[in-house]
Order: structure tokens, then sequence, then C-alpha cells
């Protein structure tokens, strides 16, 4: 091949990449503004929702996905090599999709319907379930019962129960203002999720094959509990495919047992999970610990060889090394202790109360430590302090992985994700002596993505701190969507923090975007100086700790500026 052939191979490959990120931040669905309780939503903002609710099959409401049909009608449904649509189809399917929800929204559903047989041969016995569905919930949207509901709570009256996810995973969360139930613990993983999670698994595993060779040994995967309510437990499905167990259902169709997958089935070794989770997990999902705990020492007794079951090899290596017992080599479920919760690891960077990185590591274990299961004498450890044990496990881990499944909540909207996957993956470095690989699956679209944490945080960054769509919503807010901006920046200093996967440029467009722009100084301090003055605070101490190599004129502006902001505050105060 010729230099000049490779080299147009190369730019159509490096084009077709920017393309498809591009399309990435484009789609990714992203709150335009916080939910004020008690009022309905907005009508421009459902376009986009209703689009991502007619994008996933729903058989409880007889409805396929809506994509799905649109190619079907279309004949666009041949895939390329790797098993996708042509950017050309898919572009086609999503201009149809966007015209029928534009439709539905000014014209009803039979609008929408007859669209979609004229333009895209989609019959109306297909269609019309998908637009009774959006139906039922653009009515349900107009209404909001919150502030009555509080009301009628205080006053100790009954409140209808509801599920708990958001609008785009289960639909039926309509109407709000319901009491919130979590699922039966014996029902997780559902059917479902544990089918639906295989793929997950395997995708984690390939996406680290790709990048350094053969399996990883070991994961460190976060539960939370949330999370395994919304999704019925498909963090919890992940953990046993990555083992190598399914759950076993009992004659109540409790799963109270699991039962190993052949090796020839799994065709792959069995990897070890070591398990941090909630405080909050622990407490909704009691059996599932149990559940977890027992997946693990089963399949370390399981009589294979260590290549392809390094549960085995490393308890059976450590039992020999340590000269301990079986029950204490096969420690992998860890938490909180009794009745406490959460690992600090915020508070301490939000405090900027540390000095060296590894002390939030440190921080990470000493709040996690606790082991929880059933030994091989059926005694309960409910609890047990083991800081041994899991200085051990996390320092076989090669990767850290957290599932993220709503749309409403992510990486740099929260401080949890850092406390949580940041904290272990800080304590992983001491303790192994490298930095793992950190990724996190996203199954808020309809193909499974993994994605390493550095990929994440840029998508975050530009899907939503640097997106002027997302700030401008949050600035409609006042004083709160100032205070939710300089979260997103300190959320993403927490992942310098706690895990180095910020870019230098990150920090300086969030610089320039919202202290360098003078307009937008003046807005942001006329409407919550004290936010501001964090936020300009948050990028001198991203400077100070080497986390941003900022360009020297904007750090004296920035430091100008934090000067004047403090004097402003000391007027006000
Ligand atoms: C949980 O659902 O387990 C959880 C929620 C918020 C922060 C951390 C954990
Ligand atoms: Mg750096």
């Amino acid at each position: 091949m010729s230099d000049s052939k490779l080299n147009s191979v190369e730019r159509d490959k490096r084009v077709l990449d920017l393309y498809e990120q591009l399309v990435e931040i484009e789609h990714r669905l992203i709150p335009t503004g916080l939910h004020v309780f008690g009022r309905p939503s907005q009508a421009e903002e459902k376009a986009d929702l209703l689009r991502m609710i007619v994008s996933f099959d729903r058989s409880e409401s007889g409805a396929r996905a809506l994509p799905d049909l649109v190619a079907e009608g279309l004949g666009l449904t041949q895939t390329n090599e790797a098993g996708r649509l042509e950017a050309s189809s898919d572009e086609r399917i999503d201009s149809v999709l966007k015209q029928s929800i534009q439709q539905f929204i000014l014209n009803g559903p039979q609008a929408a319907e007859t669209l979609l047989l004229r333009e895209a041969n989609v019959p109306v016995p297909l269609s019309h379930p998908v637009f009774d569905l959006l139906l039922g919930v653009t009515e349900q949207l107009k209404t909001n019962t919150e502030l009555d509901s509080l009301v009628r709570a205080l006053r100790g009256e009954f409140i209808e129960p509801g599920p708990g996810a958001d609008i785009v995973q289960n639909p039926s969360v309509l109407p709000t203002g319901r009491n919130t139930h979590a699922i039966n613990p014996y029902s997780v993983p559902s059917v479902i999720s544990f089918t639906r999670s295989r793929i997950v698994a395997e995708s984690l595993l390939e996406r680290f094959k790709e990048e350094h060779g053969p399996y990883p040994e070991t994961i460190a995967l976060v539960l939370w509990g949330l999370d395994n309510i919304k999704t019925q437990g498909d963090g919890v499905a992940q953990a046993l495919w990555l083992l190598g167990v399914r759950p076993v259902r009992d004659a109540l169709n409790r799963v109270t047992q699991v039962e190993p997958i052949s090796l020839e089935e799994l065709r792959r070794p069995r990897i070890d999970v070591v398990m941090t989770v909630s405080g909050i997990f622990r407490d909704l999902f009691s059996p599932t610990v149990q559940l977890l705990d027992r997946a693990v020492r089963l399949v370390a007794h399981l009589d294979e060889p260590y290549d392809l079951n390094y549960v085995r090899k490393h308890a059976l290596e450590q039992i020999e090394s340590d000269q301990c017992e079986m029950d204490d080599a096969c420690t992998r479920v860890f938490s909180n202790a009794p009745g406490s919760y959460g690992t600090n690891v915020n508070f301490m960077v939000m405090d900027s109360q540390w000095d060296r990185e590894e002390t939030l590591g440190d921080l990470f274990v000493t709040r996690k430590c606790f082991a929880y299961g059933r030994d091989s004498q059926g005694q309960a450890i409910e609890g047990l302090e083991a800081r041994k044990a899991m200085d051990r496990a996390l320092a076989r881990v090669q990767v850290a992985y957290q599932n993220i499944d709503t749309f409403e909540i992510g990486l740099t909207d929260v401080d949890h994700y850092f406390e949580y996957l940041g904290g272990v993956s800080k304590a992983v470095e001491k303790r192994a002596q490298r930095r793992p690989a950190i990724y996190l699956s996203d199954t808020l679209t309809r193909e499974v993505k993994i994605r390493s944490l550095e990929e994440t945080v840029t998508l975050e960054s530009r899907a939503k701190t640097l997106n002027p769509k997302w700030y401008e919503g949050m600035l409609k807010h006042g004083f709160r969507g100032v205070a939710e901006i300089e979260n997103h920046v300190s959320n993403t200093f927490g992942w310098s923090a706690t895990a180095d996967a910020v870019d230098d440029w990150i920090y300086t467009e969030v610089a320039e975007t919202f202290v360098l722009d003078e307009a937008m100084l003046d807005r942001l301090r006329g409407l919550n100086p004290h936010s501001a003055h964090s936020l300009v605070q948050r990028l001198l101490e991203a400077n100070g700790r080497g986390y941003w190599d900022a360009d020297p004129s904007a750090l004296e502006k920035l430091r100008d500026i934090n000067r004047s902001l403090e004097d402003q505050l000391e007027g006000v105060a």
C-alpha cells in the first residue's frame, strides 16, 4: 500500500471516528434544567425524552423499538462488519423518527402513525402500540401531584406506591409524587437482567483484552443499591457472569442459590471479582450480599485449572503464601461497618483536606473493609473488619468498573461516582503498585458501550459542563444553577484527585467558559458569588496540585478574579 493510500485510509478512519464522537455527544440525553418540585415538565423538553423512550422494545406495552420498525420499513437493516448500521442509514432512520415524534407532539398519535406509514412503510398496527404508550406518558407528564403528596405524607396519609427508575428505563414510574418502592431482593437478578448482562460482562472483558492482551484476572466492581433496584440487578448479574455462575430459583421462585456455568459454555476463564457494595446495597439486598459471597466460595471450590479459574488460583495461592484458611482467602464482598454509609472520600476531596492522593485510597479502605457473607461453618459474617483481606484482594485488581444505567445522573453530576469508583481505583493503585484500567459500561442506549473513565469524563464534559444547552438550562435556575455548575467542576476535579482522568483542556475550557469570559463571570457572580468563588478556587487548586498545566497569563487573571470575588464576598458578609 502506498503512503498516500495509507494516509487516505487513515484519514477516512479518523474522520469517521470524529463523526461518531460528534453523533455520540449529539445523541446524549441531558437534563436541560433542574426538576422543580411540583411543576410538570415543559413541552419543549419532551421530544428528546419521548424519542429515547421509543428506542427500546417495550414488551409490557406490546410496543417494539421504533428505530427497528423504521429500519425494517425502509429496508435499512444491512449491518457492517462491526454489526452496526451504516452512518447514512442511521441518519435516515433518526430523521424519520424525529419527524414522527414531532407529528405526535403537534397533531397526536394518528398523525404520527400516518407519517410513519407514508415515509417509512411502518404498518399502523405496529406503530400504534408505540404511540399509545407515548400518549400515556405525555398525559402523565402534564400532571404533577408532588406537592399534594408531600402534604398528605406530612399528614400521615397513605401515599400510593410506585416503582423507582428513570422514565426511559421504565415509563411506569409516572406519575411522580408516589412512594417509591424497592424490590424484593430475592427476585434479583431478574431473568431479563441476567440475560442482558451477559453481553455487558463480555464486552467489558473484550475491551480490556483489546487494550491489554489477556483476560484480566481480577476486577473490582462497585455495586449500589438504587441502581440494582432500577435495573432489577444488572450489577449483580454482571458479577455473576464474570464469576461464571447463574442464579438458581427455589420452589417459591426466589433466587437463593447459584450454580456454575460450565467452562465449555463460558468459553473463558472465571474472573475474580472484588465487590465493594454501598451501605444502601448492604441494607436493601442482604440476601443478595449472601448470594454474591456464596458465588465466590462456590467458584473457589471448583476443581478447575488455575488458568481457567482465577478465583481458585488466587485463593489457593493465598492459602499457601499466608498460611491462612480457605474462608479468609475467599473474602470478596466488602462494605461499610454495620450502620455506617459512604466512603467519605468525597468529603475529603471537597474540603481540600488531603496532602497525598494515597490518603484518599486509604480512607476508602478504612471505610469499606468490612466483610459480609457466611463462612464454611455456616456462620454469618456481618461486617467483620477485614482490612488485611481487602488489601490482599485489591492488590490483585487490574480493572475497576461500575455500571451506569441512568440518564439522570452521570459521573460529574454527583460526588458519589468518584468517591466509590475513584476511591477504589486509588486504593488499588497503592496496593497493586499500578493504576488499574478503569471502565464504565453505558447501558443507556440500545448498543452496550464500555468506555474508559477518561472517555466518559470527556463525554460528560462535552455533553454537560461545557455544553451551552446544559449550562444555560442550569442558569435559568439562578442561585441553584450556578451551584450546579460549580458542583460539576468540583466533581470533575474529584476524577483528577482519585484517578488522574481529566485532561488539561477540560480545565482550560472551564476557565475560558465560566471565568475568563467577562459577561459570563458577571452573570455567575451576580447570581451566586459563593459558588463562583468556589469554582475559581477549584480551578486554582487543580493547577496547584498539578492536574492542570494552565497558561500563566490565564492563571494570573484567575488569581485577580479570585481576589475580587473574595472582596465581593466580604462586602456581602
Ligand atoms: C446506592 O444506591 O447504593 C447509593 C446511592 C447514592 C450514593 C451511593 C450509593
Ligand atoms: Mg494531567
